[in-house]
């Protein structure tokens, strides 16, 4: 009987691991992190272990044509026939870029990085920089000096970006902020000190005690403890409505992989959609996920001036991701998936409930009409709009930045970002703004509160995909037509234009009333017009500073809202990899000025959110969700709605 029952064990474990077959752009598990941290200990880089860093750890992107051959053929039961990991570590001062394959246990590449910028910083060396004032004298003394006990105090890194200066090293700027009596640390800044940690070695190397200003009172900052309205939320559970195979998400006529990373964090890949009049499903984002973000203040003093954050590069979206709460973060029918990466010892961490699923109805209309025209009837026909939707919640440090991508069976994928959080507050001597007699960089939202004035810059990486990977980019301008032989003296008529190079497609949106539309030239509908995606914008923002100044030159991308370029694997984040200190010179509208040709080719689109944000006393203190967002939408993609199935 022993001999039937193993090979009873051996056809079962194949049935499954034949069943669930691995995506290749499955995120690495907890069990291959390990394995690549144990291949580079073994590596040629043993002798610096463990003093080793590792600042990236993802999967290395295999290349698309072989994902997409895979996917067409994996009725075979294949796997995939390759899984490499991309990772970067510091070891003695230098920055490695490796690619580790996992088949074979070996690093296959080592190159040492030499350009400007730096990788991501590790949480663990952050910590390490934040702990540092809280044994240092002159901080101490600061401290005492201002009445304050230093067991209340906290204090944050803050990345310092670039202004001109030749980079020696890697270097956090910490502030620190004084709890007593409230548990939202921002709102009590201790202001007037600029400390400079450098980071290898860790040492304090610039200290400076400028200036005294009181300290926000603790009163009235506390949100975690404040009374709210009795509104209850419905916990009625129902079906999911959707299936999840890993990663693969199946949902109406929708299906696509999600994935997760420590620098983009959720990333939506391979979403295509069900034609039925087709009976098959076609192409419509390869890929998809927040690039980089680009957080400038308003304040040009010496303890603020740095403050231009690009918090993706500097630090990862899924570094920060949060667990979701259920019936706060998600709604009860919401299912969950946990976020795993590398930490900056090379083992893997988890977020339980990194990112959730869920079927929305919010009791809006997908279409209706009532129609009078019929004699003796009045018929009424309609639809309520069920989408879904993938979220995630990125907490950087004082800011929540909510990223959903909801799905609709019109074929639409709606794009949106929350912001919510703690504003950046300094201390100020005023109570109100009768007494204020210079310029003060924000809003009095408190008694001796200021917030600061800033920009959020959101932009995502779109590599559409419509039906095929050769696209074109067109704008569809409206043109005032004077109208003759007619009553009329004008009207407007669509004078459409592709886009050739990388420079047509530089977009500021609002100045020409204009349509943009990702199409596929080389696929007509029935009725001849090219099958496409229109990208339904949001309200533009673009980025107000000078181009020379330091920030700007960091985060050129921030004056255009659309760009479209060329398809290339490593082009991905639109503030450089090395985005820490960057001195602009990767990225996004470096580029876009190599003016590739983008008519009929594989393209990417870049779409940036914008938000200012001059702040008021609602946003303190907590800030409540801010909505901002655009939305891709079928155009000639299908004959007709595809809300209706007959
Ligand atoms: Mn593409
Ligand atoms: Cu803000």
């Amino acid at each position: 009987m022993k001999i039937p029952f193993l090979f009873f064990v051996f056809l079962l474990q194949f049935f499954l691991t034949s069943y669930g077959l691995n995506h290749p752009l499955d995120p690495l598990t907890p069990k291959e992190i390990n394995q690549v941290r144990r291949i580079i200990q073994k590596s040629h880089l043993a002798p610096y272990f463990p003093n080793i860093t590792f600042h990236f750890l993802d999967l290395d992107e295999p290349e698309k044509d072989n994902v997409l051959k895979w996917m067409s053929s994996r009725k075979g039961n294949k796997s995939f026939p390759y899984r490499r990991a991309k990772v970067v570590v510091r070891a003695n001062h230098e920055t490695h870029e490796l690619v580790v394959d996992l088949a074979t246990s070996s690093v296959t590449s080592d190159h040492v990085y030499t350009g400007h910028g730096y990788p991501p910083w590790t949480a663990i060396e952050l910590f390490q920089a934040a702990r540092l004032p809280a044994k240092y004298p002159k901080f101490k003394d600061s401290i005492s000096r201002r009445g304050l006990n230093l067991s209340e105090v906290t204090c944050l890194p803050f990345t310092i970006g670039w202004f001109g200066e030749h980079v020696r090293s890697r270097a956090v700027k910490v502030s620190c902020f004084y709890r007593g009596g409230t548990t939202s640390i921002f709102a009590r800044p201790i202001g007037g000190l600029t400390i400079l940690v450098s980071v290898e070695p860790l040492q304090i190397t610039q200290y400076v005690d400028r200036y005294r200003t009181p300290l926000p009172k603790a009163e009235g900052t506390d949100f975690h403890s404040a009374g709210q309205w009795p509104i209850s939320v419905p916990c009625n559970a129902t079906d999911a409505g959707f299936t999840i195979n890993k990663h693969e998400v199946r949902w109406a006529n929708w299906k696509f992989h999600v994935g997760f990373n420590a620098r983009a964090g959720l990333i939506i890949s391979t979403a295509s959609i069900l034609d039925l009049e087709r009976k098959k499903f076609r192409n419509v984002l390869y890929r998809g996920h927040v690039s980089e973000t680009f957080v400038p203040y308003m304040d040009p003093t010496i303890e603020w001036y740095y403050r231009t954050f690009m918090d993706i590069g500097e630090f990862g979206f899924g570094r920060s991701a949060s667990s979701l709460i259920p019936l706060t973060d998600c709604p009860s029918n919401a299912v969950y998936m946990d976020g795993y990466m590398a930490g900056g010892d090379g083992q893997p961490q988890e977020v339980p409930n990194a990112i959730c699923i869920f079927q929305r109805y919010a009791g809006d209309i997908a279409w209706r009409h009532t129609e009078i025209g019929v004699p003796g009837k009045v018929i009424t026909s309609g639809q309520p709009e069920v989408t879904l939707v993938v979220r995630m919640v990125a907490t950087v440090g004082n800011y929540d930045y909510i990223l959903d991508w909801e799905f609709k069976e019109n074929g639409a994928i709606k794009i949106n970002v929350g912001l919510s959080g703690v504003v950046e507050m300094k201390g100020v001597p005023y109570k109100n703004q009768d007494q204020i007699i210079e310029e003060i960089y924000g809003n009095l939202v408190a008694d001796n509160t200021i917030a600061n004035n800033h920009d959020h810059f959101l932009t995502y990486y779109l590599d559409l995909d419509i039906d095929g990977n050769k696209n074109s980019f067109v704008k569809a301008n409206l043109k005032r037509i004077h109208a003759k032989h007619s009553p009329r003296k004008s009207y407007w008529r669509v004078v459409t234009e592709t886009a050739k190079t990388e420079a047509d497609a530089r977009i500021n949106l609002g100045l020409v009333p204009t349509e943009y539309l990702v199409v596929n030239p080389n696929k007509k509908s029935k009725l001849g017009n090219n099958v496409g995606y229109g990208l339904i914008t949001g309200q533009p923002a673009i980025s107000l500073l000078s181009d020379d100044d330091h920030p700007q030159i960091r985060a050129a991308y921030t004056k255009y809202q659309v760009w479209v370029t060329s398809y290339n694997k490593s082009e991905r984040w639109a503030g450089g990899f090395y985005a820490d200190r960057s001195h602009g010179d990767d990225g996004l509208a470096s580029w876009s000025s190599k003016d590739r040709s983008i008519k009929n080719e594989d393209i990417v689109l870049w779409y940036t959110i914008g938000l200012h944000h001059s702040p008021v006393q609602e946003d303190f203190p907590v800030m409540s969700t801010l909505n901002s967002g655009f939305e891709l939408r079928p155009a000639n993609f299908f004959q007709r709605n595809p809300l209706l199935k007959h």
